[in-house]
């Protein structure tokens, strides 16, 4: 048993009852984009850890990746679409400007009495929106959510930008949470902080309301991504050892009472220092970037279903989920599974 305090003292908690991933077939390897831009296996493999990244074609949407997370996230709840009273899809690269994503998905999934909405907080969103489904079940107001982490990524990736093209893949990962009374199971603990100071660190600038699609743009570029990846990575490490030191602080934990810390993949250098910070051994802090690259929100929804999937977590363990990305924002959850 470990001695972990509750800082919830409401009766209900979030617990995670189904959990889903979808990302597309296709997949970009490092040579392929060497033969892109001035590039190299070796480099993009000791720099970021990344070798291949799932990317869509042209008919592959955001939508259609979380709803097929959705799904499988619902078969694992084994719960039914009408059951649902919300769905929340953290997603910075959406269906179009408006609806909500999470609107294609209501439709696709037949959630007819959910109330629906998107969350733009970059590869933060998925952990944020978890923190929202928390408060409602701990008040009681809710029964079912379901939330996505759902990012086509690669359609404003600039391929002609070798700093940032070689990051970035496609995907969507899903959870279904249900209220329960179930001791301290579910969501425990939750933070959540944001920098918008630090905006340019990585923004994407077309089409809001500062550079209007009917307006032509001073720099074609504008559409893409654009990353100062040496601010990103120095902030970023700060920020996850500070968060995680705060959740088990918080939660009177040591690193020995948590089976695994699910980090946003943004790089596997950055996860690694921070780990070394935190004095984590590698096996409790999970990656798959190799495989994905950085899916922004969706890569904390994918690796749980991966970590779940596979017994690397189990049901009774205690892990934490931790975010880092544009606003800047950032975000844990410690989570009983
Ligand atoms: O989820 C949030 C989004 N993620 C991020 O914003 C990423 C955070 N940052 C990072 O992951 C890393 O900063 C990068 C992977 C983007 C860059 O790695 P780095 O170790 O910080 O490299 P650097 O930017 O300091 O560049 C070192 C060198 C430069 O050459 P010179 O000036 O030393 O001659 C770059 O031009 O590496 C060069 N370089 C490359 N070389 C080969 C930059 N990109 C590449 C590339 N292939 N793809």
């Amino acid at each position: 048993m470990s001695k972990l305090a509750d800082p919830c003292t409401s009766t209900y908690h979030a617990v995670i009852a189904g959990y889903g991933a979808s990302v597309p077939e296709k997949v970009l390897t490092n040579d392929e984009l060497s033969r892109i831009v001035d590039t190299n296996d070796e480099w993009i493999t000791t720099r970021t850890g990344i070798k291949t990244r799932h990317i869509t074609t042209d008919d592959e949407t955001t939508a259609l990746l979380a709803t097929n997370a959705a799904k499988k996230a619902l078969k694992t709840a084994n719960l039914k679409a009408k059951d649902l009273d919300l769905i929340i899809v953290a997603t910075i690269t959406p269906e179009m400007v408006f609806p909500s994503t999470a609107s294609f998905v209501q439709r696709a999934i037949g959630a007819k009495n959910a109330w629906v909405f998107d969350l733009a907080a970059a590869c933060s969103g998925f952990v944020y929106a978890l923190s929202i489904v928390q408060q409602f079940m701990e008040t009681g107001r809710m029964e079912n959510a379901l939330v996505i982490g759902a990012e086509t990524l690669t359609k404003i990736t600039n391929y002609k930008d070798r700093k940032s093209c070689i990051l970035f893949g496609d995907g969507a990962g899903a959870v279904v949470l249900q209220r329960a009374n179930d001791g301290r199971r579910g969501i425990i603990y939750s933070t959540n902080y944001s920098e918008g100071d630090r905006w340019q660190a990585l923004n994407c600038q077309a089409f809001g309301s500062r550079h209007p699609a009917k307006k032509e743009l001073d720099d074609p570029d504008k559409i893409y991504m654009d990353i100062n990846g040496r601010e990103v990575y120095q902030q970023a490490i700060r920020r996850i050892v500070e968060t995680v030191e705060e959740c088990l602080d918080q939660c009177r934990l040591t690193t020995d009472d948590v089976k695994m810390i699910i980090p946003h993949q943004m790089n596997a250098r950055i996860i690694e220092s921070a780990a070394k910070r935190l004095k984590l051994p590698p096996e409790k802090v999970f990656l798959n970037i190799a495989e994905y690259g950085n899916t922004s929100a969706a890569s904390i929804p994918i690796a749980f279903d991966q970590c779940a999937r596979t017994g690397k977590i189990e049901r009774g363990d205690i892990i934490i989920l931790v975010a880092f990305g544009a606003g800047l924002t950032w975000a844990a959850n410690v989570i009983e599974f």
